[in-house]
């Protein structure tokens, strides 16, 4: 038997690089800026406000927030969306600094007013304890006062959605999604297939927790947050039936 440590999903640089187009689309990039006018009110963004971008990708939401003048630093583990990130932020001649880290051993004590973390960049670590650990470091870079919004896709949504399977077609090639609920709804274990236009199939098992919004209200209590928000959307929807994304808003 291999003593070899198998690479988690999010650990796998190979799977970042293919799905990179697949994430951050033209169209995705070009709505930023609507989502950042939609972040700035739900969280009631000053202009002096410094936010810290944590799991920023590309660091889409970094360069628009320093583009409207705050002072950001954007967190990832994948050293290639830095790259584009620091090359998009040398181009627009804008002053971020970008960090390769991992969001559980991250953080600043007391550094930010704001901390994001966007489409669906929480709930990756097999073990609770890892995510209540991601949890305390961001209420640890946040200063008295300082909100965390957490943008992801709620439990309850993905019950009334949920489709087992699903494939789609991309400039690279194919994508094959399959998704099954486990653990008693608390995970959901994604099997995703891409071939590539060169004929390679990369396959990656993306299993994480999903959350209701009862649930993370609870984890973000916990450690030590106040005035927990839950919403349907950016737009600040109620998340009730007709909830689009979990939306949460967490006052230090
Ligand atoms: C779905 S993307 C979202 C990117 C960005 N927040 C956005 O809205 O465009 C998730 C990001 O999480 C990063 N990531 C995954 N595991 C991580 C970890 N353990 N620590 C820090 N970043 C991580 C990935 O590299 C990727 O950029």
């Amino acid at each position: 038997m291999s003593d070899e440590k198998q690479v988690e999903w999010y650990e796998d640089d190979k799977m970042w690089e293919i799905m990179e187009p697949v994430l951050f689309t033209e169209a995705r990039i070009a709505h930023t800026s609507n989502e950042v006018d939609a972040i700035k009110s739900l969280c009631k963004i000053q202009p002096d406000d410094a936010i810290l971008d944590l799991c920023c990708g590309v660091g889409r939401h970094s360069l628009e927030f320093a583009r409207r003048g705050h002072k950001v630093v954007g967190v990832d583990r994948t050293k290639l969306y830095l790259e584009r990130a620091k090359k998009a932020a040398k181009d627009e001649k804008l002053n971020i600094e970008f960090v390769l880290d991992d969001m559980r051993t991250f953080y600043r004590k007391k550094s930010f007013d704001v901390v994001l973390s966007m489409f669906t960049s929480f709930s990756y670590f097999d073990d609770h304890e890892e995510q209540m650990l991601v949890l305390r470091n961001i209420y640890a870079s946040l200063r008295a006062g300082g909100r965390f919004i957490l943008e992801s896709m709620g439990k309850e949504i993905l019950a009334r959605i949920f489709n087992r399977h699903s494939w789609s077609e991309w400039p690279h090639g194919f994508m094959l999604e399959e998704r099954e609920a486990i653990d008693n709804w608390s995970k959901m274990h994604n099997k995703w297939i891409f071939i590539q236009k060169d004929g390679a199939v990369r396959r990656w098992d993306v299993v994480h927790w999903i959350y209701s919004g009862a649930e993370i209200k609870d984890m973000l209590e916990s450690v030590g947050f106040s005035d927990v928000k839950v919403f349907g959307g950016s737009d600040g929807r109620a998340y009730d039936n007709e909830a689009l994304r979990l939306v949460v808003i967490a006052t230090k």
